[in-house]
């Protein structure tokens, strides 16, 4: 029934949504010490599902199996009626056709990535994973509204970096993209890697971006990787996380299942959770694939880890812009400057070395594909690079038989050259 909302109505429906969801929150920031801390909890209990089985993880991450049809997805107003779509109706041409891989490639492939809490049990059929929000968590956060959205508004945007406004926002980032076209999807493969963060509330992330609509004002974005983020999860270590918008930031959107708008369908994996193992310098490398695609018959964006976990979907009534197509797609790191001590910050991206040193050192994408308007997965075509500060973090983008278009990127942050 939503699919068939005209634009206007779409953002009708965004809007409401808005205001339904911010009453409570914004009270928050209002309050006093006491009626902060009942916000807290109520947010938790929001958040926070009843579970089915609840499984520690040896990283000190709780995973509670909820049953699938009460995720926080369907606390959204609009979601009420939804039926959930245990499988998408089309998948990108070639998706599975892993064939085409040297045996080379297919070698690192097979060292098996998978996330850390799975050493403590595995979640049953007919419920989702969810990572628990503790109280620390949310009170890490600048406010309960703030909790599991994006502080700062940073996005590369190439087509009209504006220098002031890039370094202001104190976002960093080492990328590729296209532009131009319409993208119904797209897919990458990167190393894993596990990043220092010189100051707790900067972070360091690698993804691919979905994006449409204008910068700062009504982007749609669709973005998942792998991050570290101190602030976020309380420690070092790598996890899987995916984030959308439909408001450049504003007030729509949040990471994993953070608020109402993804539905996960998927039992084995968790968003926000550690992925295990991660890339040595010079030693063994462990990557993983990401493809987001539009369903051609739903219209809903789909997001799949690895050949063998289709997670979910975001549904197209979430967006404007990106309920008919992205108009760019960027892959690449990104990371929070803070300069502290007034310097450029050490927080590394990727392997924390530039694209020079190549394989085994340095982190990738490589495969990096684009889905076009027949639903078909494709190089992309006119690949563009981009970073604010080459001699802070890099990019260099390259083309062979095997790794398809790929291309370089990270680097160490603060070191003689970025002072
Ligand atoms: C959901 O279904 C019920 C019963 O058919 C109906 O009364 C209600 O309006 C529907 N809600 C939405 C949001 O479509
Ligand atoms: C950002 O600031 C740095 C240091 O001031 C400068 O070298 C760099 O050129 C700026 N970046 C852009 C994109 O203008
Ligand atoms: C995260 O790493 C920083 C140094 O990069 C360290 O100071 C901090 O204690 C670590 N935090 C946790 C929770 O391990």
């Amino acid at each position: 029934m939503v699919a068939h909302f005209s634009r206007r109505l779409r953002v009708v429906v965004v809007l409401v949504f808005v205001v339904v969801m911010s009453v409570p929150l914004t009270c928050a920031g209002r309050m006093g010490g006491s009626r902060q801390k009942l916000e807290v909890q109520k947010h938790l209990k929001r958040l926070n599902k009843p579970a089915l089985k609840t499984i520690e993880s040896p990283d000190g991450d709780i995973i509670d199996c909820v049953h699938v049809s009460h995720q926080p997805a369907f606390d959204h107003p609009f979601l009420k009626n939804h039926t959930i779509q245990m499988r998408p109706n089309y998948h990108p041409e070639g998706l599975y056709d892993e064939n085409k891989m040297s045996s080379e490639s297919r070698e690192y492939k097979s060292s098996s990535i998978t996330q850390m809490w799975h050493l403590g049990g595995r979640c049953p059929e007919g419920t989702i994973p969810i990572r628990r929000t503790k109280k620390a968590d949310v009170l890490r956060a600048s406010s309960v509204k703030r909790f599991g959205r994006k502080k700062h508004r940073g996005i590369a945007n190439p087509r009209s970096a504006d220098p002031d406004l890039v370094n202001e926002s104190g976002h960093q980032h080492a990328i590729a993209y296209v532009q131009g076209g319409k993208y119904y999807g797209a897919k990458g493969t990167m190393n894993v890697w596990e990043p220092k963060i010189q100051h707790p509330n900067e972070f360091s992330l690698s993804q691919i971006w979905l994006l449409g609509g204008i910068f700062g004002e009504d982007l749609n974005s669709i973005e998942a990787g792998w991050q570290v983020s101190p602030d976020l999860y309380g420690d070092n270590n790598t996890r899987l996380f995916t984030y959308w918008t439909s408001d450049a930031y504003q007030a729509t959107g949040c990471y994993n299942l953070l608020c109402s708008g993804f539905i996960q369908i998927n039992s084995e994996i968790a968003m926000g959770a550690s992925i295990f193992p991660v890339s040595g310098y010079g030693g063994s490398q462990y990557d993983i694939s990401i493809l987001v695609w539009k369903d051609p018959k739903e219209g809903h964006w789909w997001m799949q880890f690895g050949n063998d976990y289709v997670l979910g979907y975001w549904p197209s009534f979430l967006f404007s812009y990106l309920a008919e197509s992205a108009s760019m797609i960027e892959w690449g790191g990104e990371v929070v400057n803070s300069e502290p001590d007034g310097e450029h910050t050490s927080t590394q991206m990727g392997s924390g070395h530039f694209p020079e040193e190549g394989f085994g050192k340095s982190s990738y994408f490589r495969n990096i594909q684009v889905v076009d308007g027949s639903n078909n997965l494709k190089a992309p075509k006119g690949l563009g690079t981009f970073t604010e500060q080459s001699n802070c973090y890099d990019v260099q983008k390259g083309n062979n038989g095997d790794w398809g278009s790929y291309f370089y990127y990270g680097g160490p942050g603060k070191n003689p050259n970025c002072p």
